[in-house]
């Protein structure tokens, strides 16, 4: 584990410096940096509307960046989504994005149906779903499953492609303490296996059991970042959470 983010043999996975993104009038990213590095698990934390998702969709491309730049592996972000499956980079939304009337399989072959099948692929969306506790529903219409299955299948189909680093927006959004406690084992065995990992969060105890470091956004900007102990005690984190609705926990 590292504090920085750096690696000793290469540049972060991700690199996001001076990121700053507008809409209209509204700055909703000003000047935002961080990394993630191979193998470490960052938390992005904030109020609604610091701007977290924002950041996952500079990331991937799909909004103008006014100034700053997001770097994966060293290089310049791809902005297509083939770019970014080459790059080794995957996501899950804030929502789920499944197809519901498609078979869980079906959708976790969704990443690799721009290349043509092959048994490689059946065997890696196969392995992912068993990993996942998923296996028995493998020919089961994902509309059908249970909210907590078909967050899982959702994972599995971020995983297919066996990424180097990995965006979860929300990961354990709407999920009871058990289905949590399994996701976080997931989550520390892909960062294990080292990919880097960096998620959006409200639940304090997964972000606390889960993440390296977390850097906490407010209203665009980055107010605080260390490791979940060093946030927790930080003052101008428990300000801006001042005001947050109940049902989200605080830091
Ligand atoms: N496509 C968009 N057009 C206009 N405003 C947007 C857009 N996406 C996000 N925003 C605004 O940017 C700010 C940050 O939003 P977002 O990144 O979704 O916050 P978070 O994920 O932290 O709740 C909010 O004020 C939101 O209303
Ligand atoms: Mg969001």
């Amino acid at each position: 584990m590292t504090t920085t983010g750096s690696t000793a043999d290469g540049p972060p996975r991700l690199e996001v410096a001076g990121l700053t993104v507008t809409f209209g009038g509204l700055t909703a990213l000003d000047d935002v940096g961080f990394t993630v590095a191979d193998g470490e698990t960052v938390a992005l934390i904030g109020p609604n509307g610091a701007g977290k998702t924002t950041v996952f969709n500079a990331v991937c491309g799909l909004v103008r960046t006014r100034r700053g730049e997001v770097r994966v592996g060293g290089e310049p972000a791809p902005p297509s989504a083939t770019g970014l499956l080459r790059a080794g980079v995957s996501r899950t939304l804030q929502g789920l994005g499944l197809f519901d009337r498609l078979t869980v399989l079906e959708n976790v072959l969704v990443p690799l149906s721009g290349t043509r099948l092959t048994g490689d692929h059946l065997a890696a969306a196969h392995e992912v779903l068993a990993a996942l506790g998923l296996g028995a529903v493998a020919a089961v219409r994902a509309g059908a499953l249970p909210y907590p299955e078909r967050k899982r299948v959702a994972l599995a189909r971020a995983l297919v492609t066996r990424p180097r680093l990995l965006l979860l927006d929300e990961p354990a959004g709407g999920l009871g303490a058990a289905d949590i406690d399994q996701l976080a084992r997931t989550v520390r065995t892909v960062a294990d296996g080292g990919c880097a990992v960096l998620l959006v969060e409200h639940h304090v105890d997964f972000v606390t059991d889960v993440a390296d470091r977390v850097v906490v956004l407010d209203l665009g900007r980055v107010i605080a970042c260390g490791t979940p102990g060093e946030v927790r005690r930080d003052p101008a984190v428990e300000e801006a959470y001042l005001g947050v609705p109940a049902g989200e926990v605080r830091p």
